[in-house]
């Protein structure tokens, strides 16, 4: 097992890379422990959870909202959860940011960590101190900033997951790598198969590396004022595009990264072996990489880029394969790249 620490403005984080659910309890000091998890997990892992009392919520991106949030206040109170009690998530990206919001404002805050157990959730949703649910159909409207004191990533969960999921959690490592570890990036071109096999060396690695670039920069900038930005390469147009095709979050940055790394290439940043460079690994670890799209509804999507600022957005380009910029582009431009692309 590896350990990273969090500083972050609201307390620190330990993050547990490798470590087990198994051992939940051993994290824990509190008399009343509450855990919240989904149902998916809770069919298939109930068996290694400690014996604390269990909140089950749904799945799915439709229940990560405030009427979850108030079931679950509702549970809470009926269990007499008190300041003292420690509130655990067990799952993927949104049990824990359902579980964070819950507990930053439940009783104002009470302590709480999570097992994390999708491998999206383990190289990105969990980490970083964001908790936030959905509101009328925008995305993680409606949140706050604050550290979880644990996340355990329990390597070993991943068996049981889709492969479409794990594939997602690829596309995070790789715009990992690409924005930050040149290392990372040529170790995946050549352990992509072992990666895909969750090798659970490979995969603790990949995980271990990913989460040092993301703590390192959110050490940096945890309310996202500047370099945190970099973390949403390929997410201009990878939010765009899922928005318009509703394909999964993974594959749509991935098909975002594609165009982000060709815009950077374009504006003489890449060079064109990079930007094959990007594609192949991406295209390696069986994620779509160029998609049909609607130009008129990716372009109305941008539009509505919660991040935009005024007539342009931050935009992160690549310099070269672990170095990224973020540059202010304005709107036509990237509508230009949206034409040629369409
Ligand atoms: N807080 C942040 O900084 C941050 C960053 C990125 C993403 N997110 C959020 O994370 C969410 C996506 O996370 P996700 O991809 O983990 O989705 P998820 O939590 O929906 O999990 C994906 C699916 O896998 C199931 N599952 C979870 N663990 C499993 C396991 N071990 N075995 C079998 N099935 C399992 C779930 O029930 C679900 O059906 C989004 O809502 C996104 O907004 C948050
Ligand atoms: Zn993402």
């Amino acid at each position: 097992m590896k350990v990273l620490e969090i500083h972050g403005s609201t307390g620190d984080s330990t993050i547990l890379v490798g470590g087990s659910l198994r051992d939940l309890g051993t994290y824990i000091s509190a008399e009343e422990v509450v855990i919240i998890t989904d149902i998916n997990v809770r069919r298939s892992y109930l068996k290694d959870f400690p014996p604390y009392e269990v909140i089950e919520i749904g799945a799915g991106e439709e229940i990560k909202n405030l009427d979850t949030v108030q079931a679950i206040y509702g549970r809470l109170v009926e269990l007499e959860a008190g300041r003292s009690s420690f509130i655990v998530g067990i799952g993927g990206g949104i049990a824990c940011d359902i579980t964070g919001f819950v507990a930053s404002t439940y009783l104002r805050g009470v302590r709480f960590g999570f097992v994390s157990s999708t491998l999206l959730s383990q190289v990105d949703a969990s980490v970083g101190g964001k908790n936030s649910v959905n509101f009328r159909g925008y995305k993680n409207i409606v949140g706050v900033f604050n550290q979880p004191e644990f996340v355990i990533c329990d390597m070993n969960l991943l068996r049981t997951l889709p492969e479409r999921e794990i594939a997602c959690g690829f596309a995070e490592v790789v715009k990992h790598a690409a924005i930050g570890d040149r290392d990372l990036f040529s170790y995946l071109e050549q352990h992509y198969e072992k990666a895909l096999e969750l090798d659970l060396e490979v995969i603790e690695r990949l995980v271990y590396d990913s989460l040092v670039i993301k703590s390192s920069i959110v050490n940096r900038d945890e309310r996202e004022k500047g370099e945190r930005r970099k973390l949403n390469f390929g997410h201009t147009f990878g939010h765009a595009i899922e928005k318009t095709t509703g394909i999964p979050h993974g594959e749509a940055v991935s098909a975002g990264m594609v165009v982000a790394s060709a815009l950077s290439a374009k504006r003489g940043y890449l060079s064109v072996e990079g930007t094959k460079r990007i594609e192949g690994l991406l295209k390696k670890l069986k994620l779509p990489t160029r998609l049909r799209l609607n130009g008129g509804e990716v372009v109305d999507a941008l539009r509505k880029d919660k991040k935009r600022a005024g007539d342009s957005i931050h935009f992160v380009l690549l310099h070269d394969i672990g170095s990224a910029v973020i540059e202010e582009i304005s709107i036509e431009e990237l509508e230009a790249v949206v034409h040629d692309l369409c």
